[in-house]
């Protein structure tokens, strides 16, 4: 999946948009062609001030899609509860490199896992606190918005931070892809993949619309003609 993005894009529309006491037939409807993955935000009241889901209901969601999952955890010290995240087996496990302070053993266990690692960053964290371990990761989330939430408004400054961390990972030459979450729409969607992002989180924009798939062919159409 990860292979020639510099190419072309991949969606990631987050569920919690949804209404989630329907996600199960949520997600069956999802048409892969334009949902790639499916974007989950796992939260836990105190690294973020929401509550969402865990593993168990993770476990019974898969059971009405195989389109690949993207967990991303918005939980304080994620390795008390990592392996259970492990066990749903998804596409990326992203994990907060504000949540932990031990960020490079919890990627390390993910990828010996067998699955793709993630860290995301905070807007109000110097990107370049993530320079030091890329090695380690397979995709940055970018944040840009606060965490906590689906329906905020993109904060500008995001984009200098993918351009930033971009043009890092290619003066590297380093094997991670950027994925940016938060404020994605029609309107901001373009700049973002202009940027250098690849995997694009939304959830207001797709979810809450009624014909969500033509919505995300919609968003999808716009991003690949930013790609530069
Ligand atoms: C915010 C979540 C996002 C959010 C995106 O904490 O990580 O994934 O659901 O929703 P929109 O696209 O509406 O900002
Ligand atoms: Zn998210």
């Amino acid at each position: 999946m990860l292979k020639n993005l510099t190419d072309t894009v991949l969606l990631s529309p987050s569920i919690i948009a949804a209404d989630l006491s329907l996600l199960g037939s949520f997600v069956s409807s999802c048409d892969r062609s334009y949902i790639h993955l499916l974007h989950i935000d796992v939260m836990d009241g105190n690294f973020v001030p929401n509550i969402t889901i865990g593993p168990g209901y993770i476990h019974n969601l898969k059971q009405h899609t195989d389109i690949p999952l993207d967990i991303h955890l918005m939980i304080e010290k994620p390795e008390l509860s990592l392996q259970s995240f492990i066990d749903c087996t998804p596409y990326f496990l992203t994990i907060h490199y504000e949540s932990t302070r031990q960020p490079v053993r919890l990627l390390k266990l993910i990828k010996d896992s067998g699955l793709k690692a993630g860290i995301s960053i905070n807007p109000s964290t110097p990107i370049e606190s993530l320079y030091d371990i890329l090695e380690y990761t397979d995709m940055v989330l970018v944040m840009s918005v606060e965490p906590g939430f689906y329906g905020q408004k993109f904060i500008p400054s995001s984009l200098k931070r993918i351009e930033k961390l971009n043009t890092f990972i290619i003066e590297h030459s380093l094997d991670v892809v950027i994925q940016v979450d938060g404020g994605i729409n029609e309107d901001t969607i373009a700049d973002v993949v202009k940027a250098g992002a690849r995997i694009i989180v939304a959830g207001s924009s797709v979810f809450k619309s009624a014909n969500f798939n033509a919505q995300a062919k919609k968003l999808l159409e716009i991003a690949k003609k930013a790609i530069v």
